[in-house]
């Protein structure tokens, strides 16, 4: 079931969609290379703490930190640690829930780290372009699959991987609503897009493959051949007049 939402719940989201991308905003600022993945982790929740805020990702079915943050072939999922230190050359996803009164945020970006060589920047950029393309196609009267549709068909335009196995969501007091929304499908299908939804769009772009593998702790999701990753999302709401990006960050665009 899709809920929509009131004019007083947006309210509420749209706070916790603020202090999600002033989060990663800050955390932007803290990547370089020899910072542990557990530094960040520590920064994103002391951050959101003293903002008045709960990390929401800590705890939810057993996920043990504040950010997801996936280095190279890791796509989604990675769990901070101390040895996990980043180098020179290497990109990071972090991915960030907060909440503010009971509803959430839900934001995610893939930073390079140092200088990146030009074809992974390229990867980057263009994931984050077809977050774009998607949220275009979020306006009243289309339907969920045209967002797909606008994803898909931009990356695969590049000869990228689109992941399958994780989607993007509806989002509202829990972090994940219906409807589901796949960064793969035809335009037309699925539900039709309202004013009053809440929708989270997360292209899952690779360099190779789309097929991806989860590690034995349950959560790593890394690409089965190895090759790096990249992930973008916004929080939206869908107005009469269109989508309105609620975890915009004050420089629109991370890649050039
Ligand atoms: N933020 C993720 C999403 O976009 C969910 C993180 S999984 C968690 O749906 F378990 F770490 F919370
Ligand atoms: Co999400």
């Amino acid at each position: 079931m899709i809920i929509l939402k009131t004019p007083e719940e947006i309210e509420y989201i749209k706070q916790a969609c603020r202090l999600t991308a002033d989060t990663l905003e800050m955390l932007t600022k803290a990547i370089k290379p020899g910072v542990s993945t557990l530094e960040l982790d520590r920064l994103a929740e002391e951050y959101i703490r003293s903002h008045g805020g709960v990390p929401s990702c800590k705890g939810y079915c057993g996920f043990p930190a504040t950010i997801c943050a996936s280095v190279n072939d890791v796509v989604v999922h990675g769990i901070p640690n101390a040895k996990t230190k980043l180098r020179n050359g290497d990109v990071i996803s972090i991915d960030l829930v907060a909440a503010v009164n009971g509803y959430q945020g839900d934001s995610a970006i893939t930073v390079p780290v140092g200088h990146v060589k030009p074809a992974v920047t390229k990867l980057l950029k263009v994931t984050e372009e077809s977050l774009f393309k998607g949220i275009e196609q979020a306006v009243p009267g289309n339907h969920i699959g045209d967002i797909s549709h606008a994803v898909q068909t931009y990356c695969e335009g590049f000869g990228y991987g689109v992941v399958r196995d994780f989607v993007g969501h509806g989002l509202g007091r829990d972090m994940h609503e219906d409807p589901q929304i796949p960064n793969y499908g035809s335009a037309g299908h699925g539900p039709k897009i309202k004013p009053g939804m809440v929708l989270c769009i997360e292209p899952m772009i690779t360099m190779g493959t789309y097929e991806v593998e989860v590690l034995r702790d349950d959560w790593t999701t890394v690409t089965l051949d190895g090759k790096p990753a990249a992930h973008f999302e916004h929080t939206i709401v869908i107005t009469e007049n269109g989508p309105e990006i609620l975890t915009m960050r004050s420089k629109p665009r991370l890649i050039d």
